[in-house]
């Protein structure tokens, strides 16, 4: 009895190697085709540190769309710019790759926008946050306000920083900045904060920093590979990610709550406000979509999707000053003959500072800080270059290689605001430009994060001088690799223009 219920087991066992290692092995018909990979693993795999270059160099190999394999997925990859934006722009390519850990800490219908399905109610979300961070109107301090008061901050903050004349790292307060703008946007400007709110505050941003290192840790991606690991076992870097989403969910419930105390539907001073509202109007609902669950997810992806790109974003930004003086040069030159010295920036200004708009598109394109975008799901099926593509697969892009493709750009290979500029000065748009996706599921936060780095530009260049930690110092522009990247720890120096003058 004992030896027929083993041979059964073995025989289970080996019939589910067999049928995995053939679903590793083999794709649907005219699928993109792909390496081969490894039995049961797949090929999946051969994306590594810097998913981006493995994926351009297997493109050469297979064309500019190929797919990659789990036992239990397929994946179909795409690079350059033309695909790049055949995919973010196609209406049936709308919906986000399920991500176990997501799953874990949003429930299997995630709400918010993110991970959400692409639906009625996401597009609600996305046209209420649309408009929370474009209609400047809105609010009690618009967008523009915060904006140019969190970096001013900023500013007075490295002057003191820098006054010992240390060269100093810098992640943390930039990190600080993007918070800041952030949460005085979600929740309003208050200046006379007690203890116990910073204490809060402190504690929401240790989270979303942790959140961030799970996102750079190998074993947090292992349970993607292998499809129900994350039943059976969890990496620590994912127990840690579902405790700061936790922390982050309870910060976003107790501030809706303490909103409600003072809320005036007329006078809303801040995204709560406006949220509160939108519940207002669908008190009458059976099925809102403007819920309390709702809100902590939303919350949660604005963190999670603004702090690393846009902190990583402003980091980069310097580094490529400090290495780039004749830059610093030529934009301090238009500043001062735009704003004058020391002149407060208006927004009609920025149609006459050409070299300035082409700096801040030449960081978001050297720094390619989302290299592959955010993963994208068909709805149904969908047919690109004459491959049919079945419902459910999931797209990995590749901005990356459009933002350093040769026929694209004069000087791919390097940080050359020229890029963006035409024979005349003038500042030229590129559609090879991909920063923030596109189509239906674009960031929410383009105009915003665009907004703030152009500030942050001129606010710096009226005031320091950027250099690296030593006069020989070379900066070192290589990215940490991953699905985000990041610079390298690097010490800088910001000395006061006044020395100067
Ligand atoms: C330099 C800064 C930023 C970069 C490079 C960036 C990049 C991206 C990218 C590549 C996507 C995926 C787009 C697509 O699939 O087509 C995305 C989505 C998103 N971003 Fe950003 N982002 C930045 C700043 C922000 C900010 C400031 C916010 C919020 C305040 C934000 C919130 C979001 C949200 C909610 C989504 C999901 C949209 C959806 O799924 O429908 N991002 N971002």
């Amino acid at each position: 009895m004992e030896v027929t219920i083993t041979l059964a087991l073995v025989g289970v066992l080996v019939g589910l190697l067999v049928y995995l290692s053939y679903r590793s092995m083999t794709r649907p018909a005219n699928f993109p085709p792909g390496p081969r990979g490894i039995p049961i693993i797949g090929s999946l795999h051969l994306l590594k540190e810097y998913p981006e270059r493995d994926m351009l160099k297997i493109s050469k190999n297979y064309g500019n769309i190929f797919s990659l394999k789990t036992a239990a997925k397929n994946f179909v990859c795409v690079c350059g710019t033309d695909l790049n934006n055949e995919v973010l722009n196609h209406k049936d390519i709308a919906n986000r790759k399920d991500n176990y850990a997501f799953f874990i800490v949003k429930g299997n219908e995630p709400e918010g926008i993110t991970t959400r399905r692409y639906s009625k109610e996401l597009i609600l979300n996305r046209e209420f946050m649309h408009s929370v961070l474009t209609d400047a109107q809105k609010i009690e301090s618009n967008i523009d306000e915060i904006v140019e008061i969190e970096i001013t901050n900023l500013m007075d903050k490295l002057e003191k920083m820098f006054k010992s004349c240390q060269p100093k790292y810098l992640s943390d307060v930039l990190m600080t900045l993007a918070i800041d703008t952030y949460l005085s946007v979600i929740f309003g400007r208050k200046t006379n904060k007690t203890v116990e709110e910073e204490n809060k505050k402190d504690e929401l941003l240790r989270n979303v920093l942790l959140l961030r290192t799970a996102f750079q840790d190998v074993f947090f991606k292992l349970p993607e590979l292998i499809s129900g690991l994350h039943k059976l076992w969890l990496p620590e870097s994912t127990k840690k990610f579902i405790s700061a989403s936790e922390g982050i969910f309870r910060y976003g419930a107790d501030r809706l709550e303490d909103h409600k105390n003072s809320w005036d539907s007329e006078k809303p001073r801040d995204m709560v406000d406006l949220y509160l509202n939108k519940m207002d109007e669908e008190k009458e609902l059976q099925d809102p979509v403007f819920t309390k669950v709702n809100f902590q997810h939303l919350l949660f992806d604005i963190l999670l999707g603004g702090l690393e790109n846009t902190g990583n974003t402003a980091e980069f930004a310097l580094l490529y000053l400090a290495a780039h003086p004749s830059v610093q040069s030529r934009l301090h030159k238009e500043i001062i003959q735009v704003l004058g010295r020391n002149g407060k920036m208006q927004y009609a200004d920025i149609k006459r500072m050409d070299f300035t708009k082409a700096t801040v598109c030449e960081i978001l394109r050297f720094s390619s800080t989302a290299p592959v975008g955010v993963t994208r799901k068909a709805i149904r099926d969908v047919t690109i270059c004459g491959y049919s593509i079945p419902k459910e697969t999931t797209f990995l892009m590749n901005p990356w290689s459009s933002h350093t493709q040769d026929d694209k750009w004069n000087n791919p290979k390097e940080f050359d605001p020229e890029n963006f500029l035409d024979r005349n000065g003038k500042f030229v748009r590129n559609n090879a430009l991909m920063p923030f996706g596109g189509g239906l599921r674009s960031c929410v936060g383009a105009s915003l994060a665009k907004r703030q780095l152009f500030v942050f530009l001129v606010k710096l260049i009226q005031k320091f001088h950027i250099k690296p930690e030593t006069d020989d110092t070379k900066i070192d522009h290589e990215p940490i690799g991953g699905f985000v990247h990041s610079p390298k720890p690097q010490k800088l120096r910001l000395q006061l223009r006044e020395i100067d003058y």
